[in-house]
């Protein structure tokens, strides 16, 4: 029995380090220690000899287990370690040198601009209100004034959903859910994307604006200059002139167009930067208030167009292309 026992270890231990691979080791682990190797039948076997070399066997042949055990350990930490040299030599990234330093992220120049508009106005008391992209036909369009077959609708190029819904021509429609949801003094504005079926220089299908919406008793249209004003000469500065033109919209009345000087390859235009106007008697029945009691005015920005001023930008494409030699400069 001593001699099996020997010649099992001097085998096993060649059999040990003769193995160059993990998974080999875990095969012949299996093959030394598992249920049918030769040591488990000298185990097995221990009953069936003299009961006095019981114990002498028995100590031994558990002693090889143990230690067979322990080679294999020490096998297996020896060709992690051998593994990790190989990996580590074959990667030539040295984490330990400096490195070349990431850019500065900044951001984009239509959420600059945005906040600069909604700040000025929110220290004007305007409180900012948010609505959805897909918005009912009520909210976009009835509510507004502009009925089903209003020649207004043409203005809008909609983006017509199921359901009779709309991917939102305007930020309009928030003037609407605030005051059916709130009884005035109302100050609110609302900045969101909105989206008309239309690109060009100056048009993209997708493009930003802000609302305005200023609801109370005896508000009126020098309340509006007066805002709209004092609101563009902080944003623009002395550099660029204003002018009020009159216009149309079913939502508003009287209405107005505001232009701003804008000066690009060195010639100076008018560039139309928003509509705006007092809040029309019927949008106040839409909504249950009562033209009688109240009056307000409301005002749509279009952020592109201003930001096109300010940065003197000449496409409005440049805004949506993402290219960083553009983006890097706000
Ligand atoms: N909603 C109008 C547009 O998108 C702008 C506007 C808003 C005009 C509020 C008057 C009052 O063109």
């Amino acid at each position: 029995m001593i001699d099996i026992l020997n010649s099992i270890k001097t085998d096993s231990i060649s059999k040990i380090n003769g193995i160059d691979s993990l998974h080999e080791l875990d095969q012949l682990k299996s093959f030394l220690l598992g249920k049918k190797s030769p040591l488990m039948d000298v185990l097995k076997d221990i009953p069936n000899i003299p009961v006095d070399e019981r114990p002498v066997v028995g100590k031994q042949a558990n002693q090889l287990k143990q230690d067979l055990t322990n080679k294999i350990n020490e096998k297996r930490e020896e060709l992690i370690n051998k593994e990790r040299d190989i990996f580590l030599n074959q990667d030539t990234t040295d984490v330990t040198l400096p490195t070349t330093g990431l850019p500065n992220g900044s951001y984009h120049p239509i959420t600059i601009v945005t906040r600069r508009v909604c700040s000025i106005l929110n220290r004007y008391g305007y409180a900012i209100k948010q609505g959805p992209n897909i918005e009912t036909d009520f909210n976009n369009f009835e509510a507004l004034n502009i009925a089903e077959n209003h020649p207004a609708r043409d203005m809008h190029d909609t983006f017509y959903l199921k359901n009779k819904s709309v991917l939102r021509t305007h930020t309009s429609p928030v003037q609407i859910r605030t005051m059916l949801t709130q009884e005035p003094p109302i100050k609110m504005i609302a900045p969101g994307k909105v989206y008309r079926c239309d690109a060009d220089v100056s048009h993209s299908p997708v493009f930003h604006q802000v609302e305005g919406l200023y609801v109370d008793k005896h508000v009126s249209f020098a309340d509006l200059k007066g805002t709209l004003e004092s609101f563009l000469r902080e944003l623009f500065g002395n550099d660029h002139d204003i002018r009020f033109r009159s216009s149309y919209f079913p939502f508003t009345e009287p209405s107005v167009e505001v232009d701003v000087s804008y000066t690009i390859n060195g010639k100076t235009t008018w560039l139309e930067i928003m509509g705006a106007g007092m809040v029309q008697r019927n949008v106040f029945r839409q909504v249950s208030y009562n033209p009688d009691e109240y009056t307000g005015f409301a005002f749509g920005l279009g952020i592109e167009r201003i930001a096109m001023i300010l940065y003197e930008i000449d496409n409005i494409r440049l805004f949506y292309e993402n290219d960083k030699r553009f983006l890097t400069q706000f």
